[in-house]
């Protein structure tokens, strides 16, 4: 009898139980050597930063140790969410919530709710279907787990004149939810919008809606796996943390700066560069379509624009266009949201502190890509990744206004940009999976 309500009632309270990271603010920049050093061994995980703070996040096992290792350099901190499940399970709860909804109204894209690959995959298909000629889809590589990565090629093939070729990535990082969203809603807009119908004569897009799919489907699939970022590679060992490379830090221009060889780090670089599947096959892709004009990773959170170099705080040759083309980005979203969202601009090494091995740096360095941007989405640090679905829908479409004005300034094809733009993207288009 006792050993029976144990069993039942011990494991509720284990289960219920499970502690998760905490998230501190520190008084001190993330180039602190100190943080640095913790964040390279795996012991902290970067959430975010301003010159004066940094957010980190802290296994409740390594509490201790993070502690003594910051008093030691009198550094102090503060207690911003003393559990970040608290926060991952009310995202989920509600993302149960709206799916069982949808269900009864047949299998549905929108941009209302954050994804997971299965509806990601079904609404590619759709678009394959519904594009015509005009949608064409590959698999730049196959993943650890046997994924594809998958690339969507939109332009109007019966246009044969000159078209710029743009390549927007998206989900590098698996918990950067919002990222997927805005990618998924760019092609749709792209293919089926009848404001860029024209601009299929003369643009080329390409499309890699989820870069990094093992590491984004893991974060679907439990609340310690929420906040995963890398991918899913076995690097040996057992502890669960220790696996995956950073994708982004896996790209071959002056691979290792700001990147760690810990495999425990959320910034590990890999054993060598393009050791992944993923970076590989994209890499290889990237290589085979001749003068990419623009590229555009999109990761979150910040809301910034960031240009060359990561690796280096010396500006890059073309620096004046690349800011000119960032400000058509940052005005259009800003008029589109009613002077709500606001984005700063800048090199990526001088805004954010050197790293390399970077997809952006890469496309500018190594393949010739004039303009090249990571662009970093809502929030600045709120929410972060945990940015709830309410924001999704104003975020995708804002996003799109941007980038179509940056894309119309490209081709020279004019069109207005800004209020009327965004109120022109309309959000939740019905398909059936
Ligand atoms: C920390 O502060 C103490 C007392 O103010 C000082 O003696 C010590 O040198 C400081 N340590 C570091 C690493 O700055
Ligand atoms: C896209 O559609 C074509 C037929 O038009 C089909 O052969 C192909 O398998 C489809 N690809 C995907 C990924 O659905
Ligand atoms: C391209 O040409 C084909 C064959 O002439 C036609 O069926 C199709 O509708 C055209 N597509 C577009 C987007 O104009
Ligand atoms: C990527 O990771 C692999 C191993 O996981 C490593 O061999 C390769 O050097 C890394 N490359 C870059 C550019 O980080």
């Amino acid at each position: 009898m006792w050993v029976s309500l144990c069993t039942l009632i011990c494991g509720v309270v284990i289960a219920s139980a499970e502690k998760g990271p905490e998230l501190w603010e520190l008084n001190t920049d993330a180039h602190h050597r100190v943080v640095r050093d913790l964040a390279d061994e795996g012991h902290i995980d970067v959430w975010g930063h301003t010159r004066q703070n940094t957010k980190v996040l802290v296994e409740p096992e390594l509490k201790h140790r993070v502690t003594r290792a910051l008093s030691d350099a009198n550094i102090s901190h503060s207690v911003v969410v003393p559990d970040v499940f608290d926060l991952v399970e009310k995202e989920r709860e509600n993302m149960v919530l709206k799916k069982s909804r949808r269900k009864r109204s047949a299998g549905q894209m929108d941009w209302t709710t954050y994804h997971d690959l299965d509806d990601i995959e079904g609404f590619l298909g759709w678009l394959n279907v519904t594009g015509g000629n005009n949608v064409h889809i590959a698999s730049a590589s196959t993943t650890t787990e046997g994924r594809p990565v998958l690339v969507v090629r939109i332009t109007n093939p019966n246009a044969t004149g000159p078209k710029k070729k743009i390549w927007i990535e998206g989900g590098i990082h698996a918990r950067e939810w919002i990222s997927p969203a805005v990618t998924t809603y760019l092609m749709h807009q792209v293919a089926l919008s009848p404001e860029w119908r024209d601009l299929l004569d003369v643009t080329e897009w390409y499309f890699v809606p989820v870069a990094n799919p093992d590491g984004y489907q893991f974060s679907f699939s439990s609340n310690r796996a929420r906040l995963w970022r890398k991918n899913r590679r076995d690097n040996g060992g057992l502890i669960a943390r220790c696996r995956g490379v950073d994708l982004n830090r896996n790209w071959s221009l002056k691979w290792g700066v700001g990147a760690s060889s810990n495999p425990c780090s959320e910034t590990y670089k890999g054993i060598e560069a393009f050791s992944e599947p993923e970076t590989f096959g994209l890499q290889r892709m990237m290589n085979s379509i001749p003068d990419i004009d623009l590229f555009i990773t999109f990761h979150s959170f910040g809301q910034t624009v960031l240009y060359p170099w990561g690796w280096t705080r010396d500006p890059p040759s073309n620096v004046k266009q690349l800011k000119g083309l960032a400000k058509k980005f940052a005005n259009a979203v800003n008029e589109a949201s009613g002077s709500q969202t606001e984005y700063e601009l800048g090199g990526s090494g001088p805004l954010y502190g050197l790293a390399s091995g970077a997809t952006d740096d890469w496309a500018y360095g190594e393949l010739g890509v004039p303009f090249s941007y990571t662009i970093e989405l809502p929030d600045q640090g709120t929410y972060g990744f945990l940015l709830p679905d309410s924001r999704i829908s104003s975020t995708v479409t804002e996003t799109a206004a941007g980038v179509y004005c940056m894309v119309r300034s490209l081709t020279n094809t004019g069109g207005r940009c800004g209020r009327r733009q965004a109120r022109n993207q309309n959000v939740n288009p019905r398909f059936r999976g």
